[in-house]
C-alpha cells in the first residue's frame, strides 16, 4: 500500500466539527486534474451546478441536469484524495418532493462515491434536509442568494442589504441548521448579516460574498482565475489564466502559420535497421 493510499478523506461530520475553528478552504472544481491540483489545499471540494456556465456557456444554472453533475461529479472524486467532494443536486432534480430529493441525492452518492450533496434553499427545503439527513445523506445547505431560483428573484443581486429584510434570511439559516445540515454556504448577502448568522447558527458557514467572519469561504475556481465571462463584483483574482491561455494559443497560431511548429522527427528519431 503506498503512502497515497493512506491519506484519509475529509467527511461531513469533520466538516461540521471545524464551527467557530481553523477557516474551512473551499472551492470548486468540475474536472479530475484540477481536483489533484487542489486536493492538497482545499478541505471541500464543490461539483457546483455552476459548471452550467462555466464549462457549458449556459446563461443560468436552471439547465443542468443530474447527468452532468455526476458526470463531472465522478471525476472529481478520481482525481482528488482527501478533500471532502460534495455534489450539488441541480434545480428540478429535488424540489418536487423529498423523495424526489432522495432519490436524486442516492443516485449522486451512488454513481459518484462523493461524501455529500448540497441543495439550495432554507425554510422551504427544511423538511427535505431532515428526510435525507434521516436516511444517510449528508446535506450541505445554501441560502442568501440562490441561482437556482433566478427566474423567481429577477437579478443576480446580493441579499439583505437593508436590515428590514434580514429577517427570512436567518430564518431560512436557522431552518437549515436545525434540520440537521453540516454546513450551509451564504452567498452574497451583506457583510453584518452573514457576521451575524454565523455567530447564531450551530454549523458552519461558507461564505461567497458573504463575510470574512464566516466559518469558511468558497469561489468557483475559474472565476479567481479571470476564466469565467462574468465574474461577481465581489470575487478577488488569485490569477488571470485567461490572458495567459489567449497569448500561448496566438504563439502556437502563429508557429503553426509560419511553419515554425516544431516537426516531431527529433521526438520520434528514424530507427535504422540493424542498428
Ligand atoms: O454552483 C456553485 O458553484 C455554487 C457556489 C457558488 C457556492 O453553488
Amino acid at each position: 500500500m503506498s503512502a497515497q493510499d493512506d491519506i484519509k478523506r475529509l467527511t461531513a461530520p469533520d466538516i461540521r466539527a471545524r464551527k467557530g475553528g481553523q477557516p474551512i478552504v473551499c472551492l470548486t472544481s468540475y474536472h479530475a486534474h484540477t481536483a489533484r491540483l487542489l486536493d492538497r489545499h482545499c478541505d471541500l471540494i464543490l461539483v457546483g451546478d455552476s459548471l452550467g456556465m462555466v464549462m457549458h456557456g449556459l446563461e443560468t444554472t436552471v439547465p443542468v441536469t443530474l447527468d452532468m453533475m455526476i458526470l463531472q461529479g465522478l471525476a472529481v472524486m478520481r482525481g482528488s484524495k482527501r478533500a471532502l467532494v460534495v455534489v450539488d443536486l441541480p434545480f428540478g432534480s429535488y424540489e418536487a418532493s423529498k423523495e424526489q430529493a432522495f432519490m436524486s441525492a442516492a443516485r449522486v452518492m451512488k454513481e459518484t462515491g462523493c461524501g455529500a450533496i448540497k441543495l439550495e434553499g432554507g425554510r422551504r427545503m427544511a423538511d427535505t434536509i431532515a428526510f435525507l439527513v434521516e436516511r444517510g445523506v449528508p446535506v450541505m445547505g445554501h441560502i442568501g442568494l440562490t441561482p437556482q431560483s433566478i427566474n423567481t428573484i429577477g437579478s443576480f443581486r446580493a441579499q439583505g442589504r437593508e436590515e428590514a429584510h434580514w429577517g427570512p434570511i436567518e430564518d431560512d439559516a436557522r431552518a437549515v441548521s436545525e434540520a440537521g445540515a453540516f454546513s450551509a454556504v451564504i452567498e452574497a448577502v451583506a457583510e453584518p448579516l452573514a457576521r451575524r448568522i454565523t455567530a447564531n447558527i450551530a454549523i458552519p458557514t461558507v461564505g461567497i460574498g458573504g463575510s470574512v467572519a464566516c466559518d469558511g469561504q468558497i469561489l468557483v475556481l475559474e472565476d479567481m482565475h479571470g476564466l469565467s465571462p462574468r465574474v461577481p463584483k465581489f470575487v478577488r483574482r488569485y490569477g488571470d489564466l485567461g490572458p495567459a491561455i489567449e497569448s500561448a494559443v496566438a504563439a502556437y497560431a502563429a508557429d503553426v502559420r509560419s511553419r515554425a511548429f516544431p516537426s516531431p522527427e527529433h521526438v520520434y528519431p528514424m530507427r535504422t535497421k540493424g542498428k
